[in-house]
């Protein structure tokens, strides 16, 4: 693998097990049970201001060998995402970057957002560790957090997490014991992780090519100017894929499954 892109993903996965120690835990316990664990995705979360959005953002795996493949429309959550695979290596995770349609929502998400990218290092635009750094609109306050909450929890998970991988997805299909997203499903439930219900604990069917699951998200704190507060983290996602009629390993997303394991984060839901 080229050494830049394993140095990202890496730096990525630090990042991500550090603030959704969950998914360690569930990756150790794939590993004591003999697996290797291998990526079906990343995905990113972003705002559709062109500084950061799904092209600024995509350009930086571009340069490390991949291509756009597909767009996708989320109408139910105002978002738009495409997806990334690489173009030599079809065992690299596929990239999923969504971004959040802000001119759908008030005019005071509007202007948070704004602030919020106005205030990033212009450096760092063009900087492909802008990817794991985080909230770069420093102090969070904790008001505009439940505000943006009322209106989009994507939006709110934005502000409070900014920059780093939303989630990470195994893939079932590298996995030996644990095939089936059934197999995973249980060997979660007999481990006490909670899965994601919302819509059955299986996204997606065999002839949809494509079967997901998840963790619901972790509650960690946070710092926000006015203290420290809890939160709603990330969650842990697992894919099973299939081969369509041409013998080719489905590689696409379907939106509705999509739209039920964004619910995963939802403050709602759980
Ligand atoms: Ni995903």
């Amino acid at each position: 693998m080229n050494q830049e892109l394993d140095l990202l993903f890496k730096k990525l996965w630090e990042q991500y097990i550090t603030e959704s120690p969950e998914a360690l835990d569930i990756y150790n316990l794939f590993i004591k049970n003999g697996e290797n664990v291998i990526n079906d995705h990343v995905a990113f979360r972003t705002f559709d201001d062109e500084r950061v959005n799904i092209n600024s953002l995509g350009k930086f795996f571009e340069e490390l060998g991949y291509k756009k493949i597909k767009n996708y429309q989320f109408h139910e959550k105002k978002l738009l995402a495409s997806h990334y695979e690489h173009i030599k290596d079809p065992n690299l995770p596929k990239v999923f970057i969504s971004e959040l349609i802000t001119k759908e929502f008030s005019s005071f998400l509007q202007s948070i957002v704004k602030n919020c990218i106005d205030s990033i290092n212009k450096n760092l635009l063009n900087d492909n560790t802008i990817l794991y750094r985080g909230a770069l609109w420093q102090p969070l306050d904790y008001e505009i957090y439940k505000q943006l909450l009322k209106e989009s929890e994507y939006a709110a998970w934005l502000y409070a997490f900014g920059y780093r991988a939303n989630h990470f997805t195994v893939s079932v299909n590298h996995l030996n014991k644990f095939s089936s997203i059934q197999a995973v499903n249980q060997l979660l439930k007999d481990n006490n992780f909670t899965l994601n219900s919302f819509g059955g604990e299986i996204k997606g069917t065999e002839e949809e090519l494509l079967e997901q699951s998840s963790t619901m998200a972790n509650r960690v704190k946070i710092q926000f100017k006015q203290g420290e507060f809890e939160v709603l983290n990330s969650y842990y996602e697992f894919a099973r894929r299939y081969k369509d009629v041409n013998g080719n390993l489905y590689t696409g997303f379907i939106a509705s499954s999509a739209d039920k394991i964004f619910e995963s984060t939802n403050v709602g839901s759980n």
